[in-house]
């Protein structure tokens, strides 16, 4: 089984995107990102039905953005006047020791530029405050998520709570993802409280 994938990713040539142009536009010396808000689901909606459609990572519909917009960060840069989103990510409790990183997507002008790291970086630490003992993610950019500590898992050994979300996967028969995690150190007492 091939693992590893190519970047930039893009959607398949033909389709169509409704991605901003970036082509002329700068990207800001500081980038940072910032918890979502509900008025970012339509860019956040673009960035992973782009991947969606490629095949490259679950779609993720209106609806269940909202219903999950706490859990999102997105990085967002000025185009044409207008706040728009670049990329974001996801960071889903699963369980009392574990939490997922879902639905990172980069704009393909800015990839391998540092964003992708930027997003997930925070993920974590999101990660750490809530208390979680391990973070995992499904991927098929295992090389991006190793570069963030990440390492691949014995599928049999993963919790029954991660399976959940995949049934709802056009691919759940034929899965080519690698699940990943990553273990933090044990807490300090100090840190526990
Ligand atoms: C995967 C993705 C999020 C990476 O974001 P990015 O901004 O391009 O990545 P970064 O520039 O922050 O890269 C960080 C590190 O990961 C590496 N990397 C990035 N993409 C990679 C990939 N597809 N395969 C292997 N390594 C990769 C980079 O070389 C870099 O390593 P370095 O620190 O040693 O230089 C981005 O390519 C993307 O949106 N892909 C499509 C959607 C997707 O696959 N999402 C992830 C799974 S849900």
């Amino acid at each position: 089984m091939s693992t590893s994938i190519s970047a930039p990713q893009r959607a398949k040539p033909g389709s169509e995107s409704t991605l901003p142009d970036l082509s002329n536009v700068p990207l800001p010396s500081h980038l940072s990102s910032r918890h979502a808000r509900i008025q970012d689901v339509d860019g956040m909606s673009s960035l992973i039905n782009e991947f969606a459609a490629a095949r490259i990572m679950l779609a993720r519909g209106p609806l269940y953005l909202y219903q999950n917009i706490q859990d999102y960060r997105v990085i967002t840069i000025p185009v044409a006047g207008k706040e728009t989103v670049v990329a974001c990510g996801g960071l889903h409790v699963l369980w009392e020791d574990l939490a997922e990183v879902r639905s990172v997507a980069v704009h393909p002008a800015l990839q391998r530029r540092g964003v992708g790291r930027l997003i997930v970086q925070d993920l974590i630490s999101d990660a750490w405050q809530l208390g979680a003992a391990h973070v995992f993610t499904f991927t098929l950019a295992p090389g991006f998520f190793s570069s963030l500590g990440f390492a691949a898992v014995d599928r049999d050994t993963l919790s029954p709570v991660v399976w959940a979300e995949c049934s709802k996967c056009p691919k759940f028969y034929k899965c080519d993802e690698v699940g990943m995690m990553l273990h933090f150190p044990p807490r300090s007492q100090e840190q526990d409280s």
